[in-house]
């Protein structure tokens, strides 16, 4: 391992929260609003299963939606599609989906540690291709896949990651942990590990 550690917030994006307040939908009526990020709203379904999520942003919901979508293991079920139900002051329309509910990683749990080593191999990554700026996430991320450094089923997952991110022309967003998550059962997943520029 080399350099500084990873920063927190990846480089030159500042912790905004999505602006609006939760569209009007009969599904979205008094449930519980439990996280929130720059594109996104995630309200509890209340059943310990499910959530509601209202996506802004076209990344996301090519990721959650596509059928070429990455799937697997270590990436959130979706159940359904419920459509676009407004419009974000962003002017992106917001797509209502609904998806297995996940858990923030906990300390010292083998989840929080795979993703800790990932987070640093990534932002090692980042600093050796750092001089090809927009480009820097997606190269750092191919080369992950070509040296893969986890078990299978996690290799497996950076690999459909990465060739999701060149498919769709989006960004890895994966120096961050509120982007990744965990099952009930401790398998880490990547709850939301692309943006667009
Ligand atoms: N499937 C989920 N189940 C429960 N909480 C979630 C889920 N997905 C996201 N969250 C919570 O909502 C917050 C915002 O979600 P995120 O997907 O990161 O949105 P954004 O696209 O705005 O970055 C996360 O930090 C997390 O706390
Ligand atoms: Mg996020």
């Amino acid at each position: 391992m080399t350099g500084t550690p990873p920063p927190s917030i990846p480089l030159g994006r500042q912790p905004v929260l999505l602006p609006d307040p939760v569209p009007a939908h009969p599904l979205l009526d008094g449930k519980i609003e439990i996280g929130r990020g720059e594109y996104s709203i995630v309200l509890d379904k209340g059943d310990g299963e499910r959530v509601y999520k209202v996506v802004s942003s076209p990344a996301d919901y090519f990721l959650y939606t596509a059928d070429d979508r990455p799937r697997g293991k270590h990436f959130p079920i979706i159940y359904t599609d419920h459509g676009i139900i407004g419009r974000a002051q962003s002017g992106y329309p917001f797509h209502l989906l609904e998806m297995e509910k996940l858990y923030p990683l906990t300390e010292d749990c083998e989840a929080a540690d795979l993703a800790t080593r990932m987070i640093e191999l990534y932002w090692t990554a980042c600093q050796q291709w750092g001089q090809l700026g927009m480009n820097m996430g997606r190269i750092a991320l191919h080369h992950m896949t070509v040296t893969p450094s986890f078990n299978n089923s996690l290799n497996s997952a950076l690999k459909a990651l990465s060739d999701f991110v060149e498919e769709y022309q989006v960004l890895p967003d994966i120096l961050n942990t509120n982007n990744l998550m965990m099952r009930k059962d401790g398998t880490l997943v990547f709850s939301d590990p692309v943006f667009i520029a």
